[in-house]
């Protein structure tokens, strides 16, 4: 059976990839929502990665966990940070903790919409709800599918690190999902690798019904780090807030 795109994308070429994802980003984006964050309670940071949010977390006090697929990146995280072990490997559509275990959840830069049938991206909506307490919120931030479909960059090049990086971007399935084509070539070494992404591309309006109907009510829109407002087909993000009924 050949792996999903979600088992091999996030391994060792995603620090590279994704360079510019990095501790700054998470810093700005925390400085400005902590604020939403259930003041002293247990936070998830869902499919928390290389760490940089989780460690953020850690620092400022929160009794804070991460749960993510990539062996490769759990690895990371807890070389890099001291997270005293808070992290588990786990997958989104099956959270391994108890119901009520958390006062907030964190999941942050596009870690959703990953799963080819929709049930299964409802599902991880559905896991957040259970995990979280009453009134537990939820900080969700996601690409502006909108945006992108419009301003699509069907292809670009950089050199970063070491690496060329040439990445192809299509619009599928009548809009529905987003694939991207990486092939990153290591200078020296002229080794190549492909790595594909592929997203499920629901829009703001999408992913309300989508919250809506696993009891999850949306409190806030944002559409950057920054808390600017949400502008349809404009803002660069999606960022939501949303809280369990
Ligand atoms: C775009 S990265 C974002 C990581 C982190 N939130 C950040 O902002 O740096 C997406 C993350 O989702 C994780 N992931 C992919 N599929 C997953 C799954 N089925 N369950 C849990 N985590 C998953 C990846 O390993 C990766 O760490």
């Amino acid at each position: 059976m050949t792996a999903e795109w979600y088992e091999t994308a996030f391994d060792k070429l995603y620090p590279i990839l994704y360079a510019h994802r990095n501790e700054a980003e998470a810093t700005a984006a925390l400085e400005t929502y902590e604020v939403f964050l259930q003041e002293g309670q247990p936070v998830l940071d869902l499919a928390s990665g290389s760490g940089r949010y989780l460690n953020i977390l850690v620092a400022k006090g929160y009794p804070a966990v991460g749960v993510d697929l990539s062996h490769f990146l759990l690895r990371t995280s807890l070389e890099v940070f001291d997270l005293g072990g808070r992290v588990a490997q786990g997958d989104m559509r099956r959270i391994p903790f108890v119901t009520g275990a958390f006062g907030s959840v964190i999941n942050m830069f596009t870690s959703f919409g990953y799963f080819s049938v929709d049930t299964d991206n409802l599902l991880v909506f559905e896991e957040v709800h259970r995990i979280l307490k009453e009134g537990g919120v939820f900080l969700f931030d996601f690409i502006n599918a909108e945006k992108i479909s419009r301003d699509l960059l069907d292809h670009t090049h950089r050199e970063a690190n070491g690496y060329n990086i040439d990445e192809r971007r299509t619009i599928e399935n009548r809009g529905k999902y987003l694939v991207k084509r990486a092939v990153v070539t290591n200078v020296e070494t002229g080794d190549r690798k492909e790595i594909v992404e592929r997203l499920r591309l629901y829009t703001r309006r999408d992913l309300f019904t989508m919250l809506d109907s696993v009891r999850m009510e949306v409190s806030e829109i944002f559409g950057d780090y920054a808390a600017n407002p949400f502008v349809d087909g404009v803002s660069d993000r999606v960022v939501l807030v949303a809280r369990k009924k």
